[in-house]
């Protein structure tokens, strides 16, 4: 027997490219390098004129001569010498990120007075047949954006993408592509380095100058999003931290959140589980296949941190951008899903009433029968069975007539196509006036709700006068005119 040295062909460079990175994760993988080497301002830096190029700016840790040319060895550094806050693992980002959307990745990095600097070339490679690289010369340098830059910081680092072909892949406006990207690039890095742009020791990442705004999956400053209860879900010694949240209903939300990517008309798209490692998003929305992507449980967010100890067990794929749970956390994350989604349910069915009370009255019913389900208008409500009391014999059945019309027509198709289009509703309060109007009536209607005393707990059982803040002395003044 004797051993054989199989060289991969340098083609395999070209191959790697299609392992399916978008624009965005892509990005996110250069950013977790300056992040992970300790940068505080980390640029991203696009021509948006000739769309040329993209570069990194970082004023990081920098590499050695040595350091530098390990970084552009594919696999350079391997899974077990890592720190566990790394936020690397297959020695692969830097290089796979850059060449899924362009032809020609150059490193400049600054570190102890000395700078280093290094290309991949596609084409130069594919040409010679050799897996070399291109040492640049400082005469070089001119010829790459934002090294002059990178040179007046004692350390840090520059990546620079040219030859963007599948970024721009069939773009008929390259300069307009690489704007719109821009756009979308701001929200992604955003939400997915969230947690590093926010405290004292916040980082500060610019596209193009302007400093990118921490985009809060779960806007968790909001008084109206029902958090927690956090649980630590340990299996095989390490601790995974579950934290599930339900969002303000969209008609709640303020005009600019409502504009947000993935809270306005695309929410029910972004329910689901975070997937946090070591801080950064891995990956977002969606319930492993556990639950659907339901309408009712939209406003359901499920935090997730899992240390980088468990990568292999929840298959953390290249692209950082995909994680799947492992069988012994599915069972838990079932549990978990039911328990948040009927959360989330619970909103729907009863927003808009101020008490959430099995004996409120109000003045729809769902009535379910025939395995289905319709609408009727409760006439019990004391304000119908007021308005019924007050008419003659002869006038009761067109009411009634109109009220099971009523009923029966009621748009609940429109109302589907509104509600899953997150369009605010408008709810209009009644005047004073109109309540003591609807009061009077309920007083003249007598019976046995003609006693104030005995009309109040009632009342504010009942639509609408369960919102009304001072109900007690409003009753009070309508049942005093009447004396
Ligand atoms: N901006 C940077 N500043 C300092 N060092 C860097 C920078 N970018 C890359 N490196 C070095 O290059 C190495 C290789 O980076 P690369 O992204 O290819 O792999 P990785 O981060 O180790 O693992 P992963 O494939 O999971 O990203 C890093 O481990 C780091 O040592
Ligand atoms: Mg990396």
């Amino acid at each position: 027997m004797r051993d054989e040295i199989l060289v991969p062909g340098v083609e395999l460079l070209e191959s790697m490219r299609s392992v399916g990175y978008s624009f965005e994760s892509a990005v996110a993988d250069i950013i977790d390098n300056s992040i992970a080497a300790g940068a505080k301002r980390i640029q991203v830096l696009a021509d948006s004129v000739k769309a040329s190029y993209i570069a990194f700016l970082d004023d990081g840790a920098g590499m050695s001569p040595e350091e530098a040319r390990h970084a552009l060895k594919l696999a350079g550094t391997s899974g077990s010498e890592r720190d566990s806050k790394d936020l690397g693992r297959f020695g692969l980002g830097l290089k796979t990120a850059s060449l899924s959307q362009c032809r020609r990745l150059t490193v400049v990095s600054v570190q102890d007075g000395s700078l280093t600097a290094l290309q991949w070339d596609l084409d130069y490679v594919l040409s010679t047949g050799n897996w070399s690289i291109r040492v640049l010369d400082p005469a070089d340098l001119p010829e790459i954006p934002h090294a002059d830059e990178l040179a007046s910081l004692k350390t840090g680092t520059l990546v620079v993408w040219q030859a963007l072909d599948y970024l721009l892949a069939g773009a008929p406006d390259p300069s307009l592509e690489v704007s719109e990207r821009l756009m979308s690039l701001r929200h992604h890095i955003g939400l997915v380095f969230q947690r590093f742009m926010e405290g004292r020791a916040a980082i500060r990442i610019e596209v193009n100058g302007v400093a990118v705004n921490n985009v809060d999956p779960f806007l968790e400053g909001s008084s109206k999003t029902q958090i927690g209860p956090r649980e630590a879900v340990v299996i095989d010694g390490y601790v995974v931290t579950v934290e599930p949240f339900t969002l303000p209903h969209p008609s709640a939300l303020s005009a600019r959140e409502r504009k947000r990517q993935d809270l306005g008309a695309a929410m029910r798209e972004h329910q689901g589980f975070y997937v946090y490692r070591n801080r950064r998003l891995i990956s977002h929305g969606g319930w492993f296949g556990l639950a659907k992507l339901d309408e009712l449980t939209k406003q359901a967010r499920v935090r997730v941190d899992i240390p980088p100890e468990l990568d292999q067990q929840w298959q953390l794929d290249i692209k950082k951008s995909r994680v799947e749970p492992p069988q012994a956390f599915r069972s838990r994350f079932r549990q978990i899903i039911e328990h948040v989604t009927g959360g989330s349910k619970r909103l729907h069915q009863f927003r808009g009433r101020a008490s959430v009370r099995s004996d409120a009255v109000y003045l729809w019913r769902a009535i379910e029968e025939r395995g289905g389900y319709r609408y009727t208008i409760n006439r019990e409500h004391p304000m119908i069975s007021g308005l019924e009391a007050q008419l003659p014999l002869e006038k009761r059945k067109l009411l009634d007539q109109t009220l099971n019309d009523l009923a029966t027509y009621f748009p609940a198709p429109d109302l589907y196509v509104r509600m899953a289009d997150n369009q605010p509703r408008i709810e209009i309060d009644s005047t004073q006036s109109e309540l003591r109007d609807r009061l009077r009536a309920i007083r003249d209607a007598g019976g046995s709700l003609a006693d104030p005393e005995a009309i109040l707990p009632a009342l504010r059982r009942v639509e609408p006068f369960n919102n009304v803040v001072d109900l007690q002395s409003l009753v009070a003044q309508v049942w005093k005119e009447n004396i």
